[in-house]
């Protein structure tokens, strides 16, 4: 479960990035939170578009970066962002329609996981890449 979690945060080199996946984390954690303590439908809705909208700014970030340093693994690492991207636009649309049971511990320990592992693994791996252009 998420709330009994406590993983080490994997820096990739880039301070930006680092305390953006800092932030987003707190946001998922926020929300697993929210749905334990039971918070009001409004409150979980603000928080879900608040990641939402942090999200697709975080990924936006990192590839305007490949884009502007020709980062080579750049297409793949889209793939990734695309995929998340999808599933929690998905689960916001039918949140906002009303299907409040997509939200769920379990959704929000899945994001955790995926974002957790996609910090250690694709966004390591830029991070030596960047530091040589003197970006960190
Ligand atoms: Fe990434």
């Amino acid at each position: 479960m998420l709330s009994a979690r406590n993983d080490a945060l994997v820096s990739v080199g880039v301070a930006a990035f680092d305390a953006q996946h800092v932030r987003l984390l707190e946001l998922i954690r926020g929300l697993h939170q929210g749905l334990l303590d039971g918070v009001s439908s409004e409150v979980l809705k603000s928080g879900l578009d608040q990641l939402v909208t942090e999200t697709m700014q975080h990924f936006r970030d990192e590839e305007w970066l490949f884009g502007k340093t020709g980062y080579p693994a750049a297409a793949t690492h889209l793939a990734e962002h695309e995929d998340l991207t999808r599933q929690i636009i998905a689960v916001q649309a039918k949140y906002s329609g009303g299907a409040h049971g997509m939200l769920t511990l379990e959704f929000m320990d899945h994001l955790y996981s995926w974002l957790t592992h996609h910090i250690a693994t694709s966004d390591f791996a830029y991070g030596a890449f960047l530091n040589a252009r003197d970006i960190r």
